[in-house]
């Protein structure tokens, strides 16, 4: 199929209530339209995903906002302008119009335009925006390939949209605005920094706080989340080695045979990719022969992208040593 076809075969499937597999440069989604409620019933069924956990509503054209949010502070233009389209999400009081399936029954609707041209193709396409959550099973590694996608959802014969490895790698940075003049809250970190975020408002002449909300402030950002098959723990040690005394304390915890082995999550140095690659590389390792896998927290990996690495590594681990 040509893209051109594939974007035509989505249209039909949204169209007729159905949910399809969508490219985006952060992870790929799945896609309801946000006029059809039997689309995003299905993505909540298909995911497992809880009703409490509301979805990002993805437009491709700045005149698609209204529909989706009723107020459009400064923060907001100021943000979007710099960073859309883009790997940010702005959580905001929503319009009415918007179905509270979306929003989990809160005011407020989180609305990004994504970069991924198959994305804003099919949403231009269906001149509606699209409500799509990360295409895994709810608590599960997001997809960065079209392939984890089919592989997630096997049972459901899901229709994917081919569009390549996903380029940033990481959900999009998440941040709260209010219209009253109160800080800005990242819920979710990610590609897009605190600091960039802080600059930019600056540089509006806006003079408000970036906070990092209580991660309570996100409800679907729980502590166990992007888990993979496999065990995960992080060691905080340089590596390469896993010190024997944290290693027996693995052994132990996890009930493993003194035979047992580990797999190492390999992260880049350079934080661009280790974001890029951080959800394949953990399938990978968990579809390995391993009995856990492990990864190294060493001193040089902190600071900026890898605050959100170590975010979803965090939450992705079943224990730390
Ligand atoms: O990069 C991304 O954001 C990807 C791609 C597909 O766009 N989508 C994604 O969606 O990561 P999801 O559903 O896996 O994560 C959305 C996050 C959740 O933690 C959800 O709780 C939060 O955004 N969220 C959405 N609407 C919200 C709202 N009104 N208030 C607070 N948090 C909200
Ligand atoms: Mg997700």
């Amino acid at each position: 199929m040509t893209q051109d076809q594939e974007l035509q075969q989505a249209k039909k499937i949204l169209l007729g209530g159905g949910v399809v597999g969508l490219p985006t440069e952060t992870v790929y989604g799945l896609a309801a339209s946000i006029q059809s409620e039997e689309g995003l019933r299905k993505i909540f069924a298909i995911k497992d995903r809880p009703f409490f956990d509301p979805l990002i509503v993805h437009i491709a054209s700045a005149n698609q906002r209204s529909q989706v949010a009723r107020d459009w502070p400064p923060a907001a233009e100021a943000l979007a302008k710099k960073f859309w389209p883009g790997p940010l999400t702005l959580v905001l009081p929503k319009n009415p119009s918007i179905n509270s399936v979306i929003t989990a029954g809160l005011d407020t609707v989180g609305v990004r335009m994504p970069a991924h041209p198959a994305a804003r193709a099919l949403i231009s396409l269906m001149e509606t925006p699209l409500a799509a959550p990360s295409a895994n099973k709810f608590g599960k590694t997001s997809p960065t390939k079209a392939e984890h996608v089919r592989d997630s959802f096997r049972d459901e014969n899901l229709f994917v949209i081919e569009g390549g490895p996903s380029e940033v790698g990481l959900e999009s940075t998440v941040v709260r605005l209010s219209s009253s003049g109160g800080p800005a809250e990242i819920l979710r970190p990610g590609a897009i920094t605190q600091r960039q975020i802080e600059d930019t408002l600056k540089a509006a002449g806006l003079d408000m706080p970036v906070v990092r909300a209580e991660s309570s402030a996100s409800p679907g950002h729980t502590p166990q989340h992007y888990m993979p098959d496999l065990p995960l723990v992080i060691i905080e040690a340089e590596g390469p080695r896993i010190p024997a005394e944290k290693q027996k304390k693995i052994f132990d915890d996890f009930q493993l045979s003194s035979s047992a082995h580990g797999v190492e999550l390999l992260l880049d140095t350079s934080p661009k990719l280790a974001a890029r690659s951080l959800y394949s590389k953990m399938r990978e390792c968990a579809e390995q022969n391993f009995d856990f896998i492990y990864v190294f927290r060493t001193k040089y990996r902190t600071g900026d992208l890898w605050d959100a690495i170590w975010d979803r590594v965090d939450r992705a681990a079943s224990g730390k040593y």
